[in-house]
């Protein structure tokens, strides 16, 4: 009887077994057998109890069947492990041929290339950088530059004032006298680049902050025929070797004389349309020969000194190539703007 019950407890053990899929259906199939109060330790607690010519089989085979099943359990859980160690690798597994995401690149900003291409047209001329104070003193930015308070030629610069001595700079002319200040005597030959900013309101066509380049050329001989020299070379370069260059007479301060220098529209050809307001010209520049005054202030004598500045915008120029309508998409980094450039 026992022999037999035995026999049934361990085939109906190993079947079941076979039907366990999982770690916590072992464990709850090993208490339900070989657990304290399991299947296999009631019935072999049963022994004592049987006639004893029949106990040392029975007790025989019921450690048989003991070794039997904690063997198969054994077994069972090793091959649970690897089961589940197999499918954590399937469902895990990471595809290394897949190709990666893209890295999104950065690029230089619009007016990052136009002033690394105008500092190109004029380094292949020996001029060099000199960057100057964007907060700048009403003295450099005005009176300095032939403009004594009170001088009505002020208005042509709406400027934002922090006090009533320090302000941001309304154009970059205030470098010139930096400039001259830290090299004089010695001649210069630089183009001075970087943000102004002006109490404007703010339209398709201006903004309140932009860039200009400034140029300032200073020696023993300079000669207006170096600036017009100078300055058709830059246009060519910039706006296309066929371009016509106009010298306009016109009246700053700290120059004389004084020039603005026109371009043939590159949007008509100088046939005239909406963008050149139908005159056939663009206005690009503003220059002139350095004032007597402006190169005292800046420490060269102007009876043995002479030279030619100028000074020009930076975006303006760049939406007239570009063909871009409305300045504000520069400062207003919409992605969709940029990554045009
Ligand atoms: N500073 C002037 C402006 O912002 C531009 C300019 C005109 C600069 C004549 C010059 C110059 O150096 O000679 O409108």
């Amino acid at each position: 009887m026992m022999l037999e019950e035995l026999r049934e407890l361990k085939e109906k053990a190993l079947q079941e077994l076979e039907g366990v899929s999982n770690s916590k259906e072992l464990e709850s199939w090993h208490i339900k057998y070989l657990g304290k109060k399991g299947r296999l330790t009631v019935l072999m607690r049963g022994i004592g109890r049987l006639p004893p010519q029949e106990r040392p089989a029975a007790g025989r085979l019921g450690n048989e069947v003991k070794a039997a099943l904690e063997s198969a359990y054994e077994a069972k859980g090793e091959a649970l492990k690897r089961e589940e160690l197999e499918r954590t690798l399937r469902e895990e597994r990471v595809d290394v041929t897949l190709p990666g995401r893209p890295v999104a690149l950065g690029r230089l900003h619009l007016s990052t290339q136009v002033l690394r291409e105008i500092y190109r047209i004029f380094a292949e001329m020996g001029f060099q950088i000199f960057e100057a104070p964007e907060v700048e003193t009403d003295l450099y930015n005005f009176e300095l530059l032939n403009m004594p308070p009170h001088h009505p030629a002020r208005d042509m610069w709406d400027t934002f004032y922090i006090n009533e001595q320090v302000l941001l700079r309304s154009h970059t002319s205030p470098g010139q006298i930096r400039v001259m200040r830290k090299y004089c005597p010695e001649p210069i030959r630089v183009i001075l680049p970087g943000k102004c900013y002006r109490y404007e309101q703010v339209t398709a066509r201006s903004e309140f902050m932009f860039h200009q380049v400034e140029g300032l050329a200073v020696g023993r001989r300079v000669t207006m025929a170096d600036l017009k020299g100078v300055l058709i070379e830059f246009c060519r370069q910039m706006f296309g070797a066929e371009r016509k260059v106009r010298f306009r007479c016109s009246y700053f301060p700290f120059t004389e004389p004084s020039v603005e220098v026109d371009i043939d529209c590159i949007i008509c050809g100088g046939k005239g349309c909406r963008v050149c307001k139908h005159t056939g010209w663009l206005q690009i520049l503003g220059a002139g020969m350095v004032h007597p005054q402006v190169l005292a202030n800046g420490g060269y004598d102007p009876t043995v000194f002479s030279g030619f500045a100028f000074g020009m915008g930076v975006e303006r120029p760049a939406m007239l190539k570009y063909r871009i309508d409305d300045i504000r998409y520069f400062f207003s980094n919409d992605l969709r703007f940029l990554e045009q450039f």
